[in-house]
């Protein structure tokens, strides 16, 4: 993909403020701190066209981003940060319930997990999650310049049994520090864009 054009629409807080041109969009779904945000900024080349989180999460909202004047990436609001209240992990639970199960334009997921770590318990109730709404997962094992190349393949067998992957089901082991996994990651995505 080469990417001429790349910018911020909207901070989204319901269904109203969606954009509703039809155009096809890619939803970043993960842990809060996973590399949501990083992952589109390498995508996209952009050092800062999202902002990276000091502290996790910080993305609250919806964030719409339109590329190529074609289609949307859409930053979603991590999940699984201990410090935020019950009252807030509802709300965002109602809109992303919402979100998944009624929108129309939304092509596939990209379910962003640490390639570090086994897939946690909410990380495998998300891929449950999106299974049931059967939406189309693009799994990135992120955070792979921190696993050396030698371990990298047990990290990912890891992910993809946790996670029950067929081997159909892309997983794609990607760095936003390096780039790797960049092109494999954009042809999985383009695979929807035709
Ligand atoms: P929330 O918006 O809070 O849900 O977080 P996020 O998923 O958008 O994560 P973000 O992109 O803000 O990254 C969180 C931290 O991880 C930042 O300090 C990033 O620099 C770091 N990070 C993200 N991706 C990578 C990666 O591939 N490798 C390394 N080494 N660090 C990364
Ligand atoms: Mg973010």
């Amino acid at each position: 993909m080469k990417v001429t054009q790349a910018d911020y629409v909207i901070s989204a807080v319901g269904p109203a403020q969606y954009p509703n041109n039809g155009l096809p969009e890619f939803a970043l779904a993960g842990r809060s701190n996973v590399g949501k945000s990083s992952f589109i900024n390498k995508m996209l080349n952009r050092r800062n066209l999202v902002r990276i989180s000091e502290k996790p999460g910080k993305t609250q909202k919806l964030n719409y981003f339109i590329i190529n004047d074609s289609f949307y990436f859409v930053d979603v609001p991590g999940y699984g940060y201990a410090k935020v209240s019950k009252k807030e992990k509802e709300a965002w639970g109602r809109m992303l319930e919402t979100y998944f199960a009624e929108r129309t334009v939304l092509s596939a997921v990209v379910h962003l997990v640490d390639l570090r770590h086994p897939p946690s318990k909410e990380d495998v109730q998300m891929h449950e999650f999106l299974a049931f709404y059967k939406r189309p997962v693009i799994t990135i094992a992120t955070k792979a310049d921190k696993i050396p190349k030698s371990r990298q393949q047990k990290h990912k067998q890891i992910i993809a049994q946790t996670l029950s992957l067929t081997p159909e089901d892309p997983l794609i082991l990607f760095s936003s520090q390096t780039g790797a996994g960049k092109e494999e990651a954009w042809r999985a995505l383009e695979h929807y864009l035709h």
